[in-house]
C-alpha cells in the first residue's frame, strides 16, 4: 500500500493527529506507544523531509510491524525504536513534539512517563496525545464496565491526576479537553501541556531538594546588590522551604553543567480561604547571569504555572530603584499598585518599596 493510501485509510486519524499536536515543517516528532506506526507515517508527513518523526514501542513485533508499514509507504523520516516510554531511550532535548493516542493510560509508572517527555522534549516543545480519562476517581466496578466498553480504559487517570502529573514533571499551560463521554465519566481527552521556553543551553524544570545550596547561593548573591530585599542574609533551606509552596517552585539551569543560574517560588499571602488564589513571588537571577531572558523565562513559567494552579493573582514587593525588576514585571502583566514609603530600613537608610500584582485573565474569572 503506498504512502498516500495509508494516510487516507486513516483520514480520521488524521484530523485528529493535525488537531492534537499542529506539527511544523521541519519538527522532530515523538510517538510515545506508537504501536502500528499510523500516527508516525501521518506526522511524517507534517513535518516533512527536513523533520524527524521516532515512534517507540515496547513490542518488538509492533516495531516490526511499523517498520514494514513505514518501508511499505515510503517514508524516510521516519525511526521506530523499542524501548518504554517510562525511559525513553533518547538524549535529553532532542525532540520538539511528543505525541501518543491511548498508550498513557496504560503504564505501571504514570509519573515517569511526563518526566521522561519533558527530559526529551526541548524548550517550549509541546506535549500533544490524546488518551482516556475520568472526571472523577472510578471504583473497580466502574472501571470494569468502562474496559468492557472502551480500550485504553483500564489504568485512566482522573483529570486532576494528569494535570498534576504533567505538573509536577515540569509541564505549564495544561490543557484536558474532553472529547468523547463514554459514560462512567469515563471520556477521550486531548492533553496538552508545553516545556517552558527558555535561551539555548538553558532550561527550566521544578525545584529540587538538591537544589538548595545553589539556589541559596543565588538568593544571596541577589540580596548581596542590595536591591532585591530588605532581607541581607539568605535563609537555610528548611527556612526557605517551610514558608514556601512546594508546587511552584522552578529553578533556570544551565543544560549542560545543571549549575542553577535562578529561581523563582511563592508562599501563600493568607490561610484565609477567599485568599486562596492569591500568593507572593520572590524572583532571583544570578548578578552574572542577567541579560540573558532568564528572569523573564523564569517569570513567563512561573505565571503560566500559577495559573495552571488556579491562582488568580500574584503580588509582591519591588524597590523603586530596581528598575530592571519593575520593567520585567511590568512587561508580563504586573501593575504597581502603590507605594509604600519608607516601610522598612536597609542598610541604615528608610527605603520604599512598590506593591505590585498581576490579576490572571485567565484563572479565577
Ligand atoms: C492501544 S495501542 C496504541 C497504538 C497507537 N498509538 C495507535 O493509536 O494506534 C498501545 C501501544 O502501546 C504500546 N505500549 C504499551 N505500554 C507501553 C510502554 N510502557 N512503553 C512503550 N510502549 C507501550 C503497546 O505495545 C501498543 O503498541
Amino acid at each position: 500500500m503506498a504512502h498516500d493510501e495509508i494516510i487516507d485509510r486513516y483520514s480520521a486519524l488524521a484530523r485528529a493527529a493535525d488537531a492534537v499536536a499542529e506539527l511544523r515543517h521541519g519538527e522532530t516528532v515523538l510517538d510515545l506507544g506508537s504501536g502500528g506506526g499510523i500516527d508516525v507515517l501521518l506526522s511524517a508527513r507534517r513535518v516533512g523531509p527536513s523533520g524527524t518523526v521516532f515512534g517507540l514501542d515496547a513490542s518488538p513485533a509492533m516495531v516490526e510491524l511499523a517498520q514494514r508499514n513505514a518501508e511499505q509507504a515510503g517514508a524516510s523520516n521516519v525511526r521506530f525504536l523499542h524501548g518504554t516510554i517510562e525511559a525513553i531511550p533518547l538524549p535529553g532535548h532532542t525532540v520538539d513534539v511528543v505525541i501518543s493516542n491511548c498508550v498513557i493510560n496504560l503504564s505501571d509508572d504514570k509519573a515517569a512517563v511526563p518526566a521522561e517527555a519533558f527530559r526529551v522534549l526541548r524548550p517550549g516543545g509541546r506535549f500533544g496525545v490524546s488518551d482516556v480519562v475520568t472526571a472523577r476517581a472510578l471504583d473497580e466496578q466502574a472501571r470494569q464496565r468502562a474496559g468492557q466498553r472502551i480500550g485504553c480504559a483500564a489504568g485512566s487517570l482522573t483529570v486532576q491526576e494528569y494535570r498534576d502529573l504533567l505538573a509536577a514533571a515540569g509541564f505549564v499551560r495544561i490543557a484536558v479537553t474532553l472529547t468523547a463521554d463514554h459514560g462512567d465519566g469515563v471520556h477521550s481527552a486531548i492533553v496538552h501541556a508545553v516545556k517552558p521556553a527558555i535561551g539555548p543551553g538553558l532550561e527550566i524544570r521544578p525545584m529540587r531538594e538538591s537544589d538548595a545550596a545553589e539556589v541559596l547561593a543565588v538568593y544571596q548573591a541577589g540580596l548581596d546588590t542590595g536591591q532585591a530585599s530588605f532581607e541581607t542574609t539568605a535563609p537555610s533551606w528548611e527556612g526557605f522551604s517551610a514558608s514556601r509552596l512546594p508546587h511552584l517552585r522552578y529553578v533556570a539551569v544551565d543544560a549542560g553543567s545543571g549549575e542553577v543560574l535562578g529561581w523563582v517560588a511563592a508562599t501563600a499571602v493568607s490561610s484565609r480561604p477567599v485568599y486562596a488564589g492569591v500568593v507572593e513571588h520572590s524572583i532571583y537571577v544570578h548578578p552574572g547571569c542577567q541579560a540573558h531572558g532568564i528572569g523573564r523565562a523564569l517569570l513567563s513559567a512561573f505565571v503560566a504555572a500559577a495559573e495552571d494552579a488556579g491562582v488568580w493573582t500574584i503580588q509582591s514587593g519591588v524597590f523603586p530603584e530596581n528598575a530592571a525588576s519593575l520593567s520585567l514585571h511590568q512587561a508580563l502583566g504586573f501593575r504597581v499598585v502603590g507605594t509604600r514609603e519608607r516601610v522598612g530600613r536597609h542598610h541604615g537608610v528608610w527605603r520604599d518599596v512598590l506593591l505590585i500584582e498581576r490579576r490572571s485573565a485567565v484563572s479565577g474569572t
